[in-house]
């Protein structure tokens, strides 16, 4: 069986387009793949500055995961620093790595053209993910398209290193670039965290229902028929429930059923499908030592592999 791993940044409370675009699809590869998804803790330090609201993210994102139906048992759940020998193939990648391949990275790049000064963290950002997926023996790597570049280096470091060190040392992945369609936020826009336009998937109904009514609509009055197509509040439902997406747009077309309608049924569409996730996610996230005793089961399984990996590459490279 092939092994799939990607990696989740614990940098926030995941929204309703991490679900729809990250967390659905990933979960449902698990009768092809053999998963490896984990919590890339060390990634979030390029850019999470407060250690209590870090250990919170940890956790949120693990038993996010968990309540949407990431089975421990079949997928291997770990914290990237739990597996430290991470850092001894991020080493061994970063001295095969040109410089300029790393001042090509888009990350790196774009907080330069933000007119930001980058930590050393963001510029070797790219070496550490390579080691993430190069030290689990990975196949594919479900990402979005925003890390294909990512994925593009550490397919060549790899092959670099075979190249110079012996074919099959490593294993050469390949991206699996989600078909999952980009879900807009309350303004229309690419939903995402730091642009405030998230929907939250845990926080409390009453929370929901307020940011959905808050939704950008036209202003027709409530008899105008009115145009599914263009609206976030129909896009959003054809994401949820595409089944009766055609006949909310009847309804908009037929006039009589107003924007407040839509997201009212916007709102019972989503709290049908997370409601119960929402459930299970407060209870697994206030059992704290139940979860990281899950984390850590999860860790001690990756670690067998990542040995392995560690001790092929030290071999290869003469450090043996
Ligand atoms: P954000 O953009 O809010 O910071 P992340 O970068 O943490 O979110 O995204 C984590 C995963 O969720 C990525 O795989 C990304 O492709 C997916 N994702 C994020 N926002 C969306 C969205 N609006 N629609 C679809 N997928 C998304
Ligand atoms: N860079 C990814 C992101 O920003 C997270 C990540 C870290 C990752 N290591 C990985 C994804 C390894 C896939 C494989 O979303």
């Amino acid at each position: 069986m092939k092994t799939s791993l990607t990696g989740i940044k614990p940098t926030h409370l995941p929204h309703l387009g991490n679900y729809l675009g990250a967390i659905r699809p990933a979960l449902s590869l698990v009768d092809q793949y053999r998963t490896l998804y984990f919590i890339a803790d060390y990634h979030a330090v390029t850019t999470v500055r407060d250690a209590n609201a870090l250990r919170g993210y940890i956790r949120d994102v693990a038993a996010t995961w968990l309540a949407c139906g990431l089975d421990p048992e079949r997928t291997l759940l770990y914290r990237q620093s739990d597996v430290p020998e991470v850092f001894e193939l991020t080493w061994v990648l970063s001295c095969l790595l040109a410089t300029g391949q790393l001042e090509r990275g888009h990350a790196y790049k774009d907080a330069l053209a933000r007119g930001e000064s980058p930590n050393a963290g963001i510029f070797n950002y790219p070496a550490l993910m390579a080691a993430d997926i190069l030290l689990y023996d990975t196949d594919v790597v479900p990402i979005g398209k925003d890390q294909k570049q990512h994925l593009e280096l550490t397919r060549d470091i790899a092959m670099r290193l075979n190249h110079v060190y012996g074919e099959g040392t490593l294993v050469v992945p390949e991206a699996l670039i989600s078909d999952a369609p980009l879900v807009p936020g309350t303004d229309g826009e690419k939903m995402s965290k730091s642009k405030g336009n998230g929907i939250p998937l845990f926080e409390s109904p009453r929370k929901l229902r307020k940011v959905i009514m808050g939704i950008k609509t036209t202003s027709e009055s409530l008899e105008d028929p009115k145009t599914a197509e263009g609206s976030t509040v129909y896009a959003l439902y054809s994401l949820v429930a595409p089944d009766r997406a055609p006949e909310m747009k009847q309804k908009l077309a037929a006039g009589g059923y107003g924007w407040g309608h839509a997201k009212e049924d916007l709102f019972q569409a989503i709290e049908a499908e997370v409601g119960p996730k929402r459930e299970e996610y407060l209870s697994i996230r206030a059992d704290e030592e139940q979860l990281d005793a899950i984390l850590h089961s999860g860790a001690d399984k990756a670690r067998q592999i990542a040995h392995a990996t560690i001790q092929r590459v030290r071999g290869a490279v003469g450090i043996d």
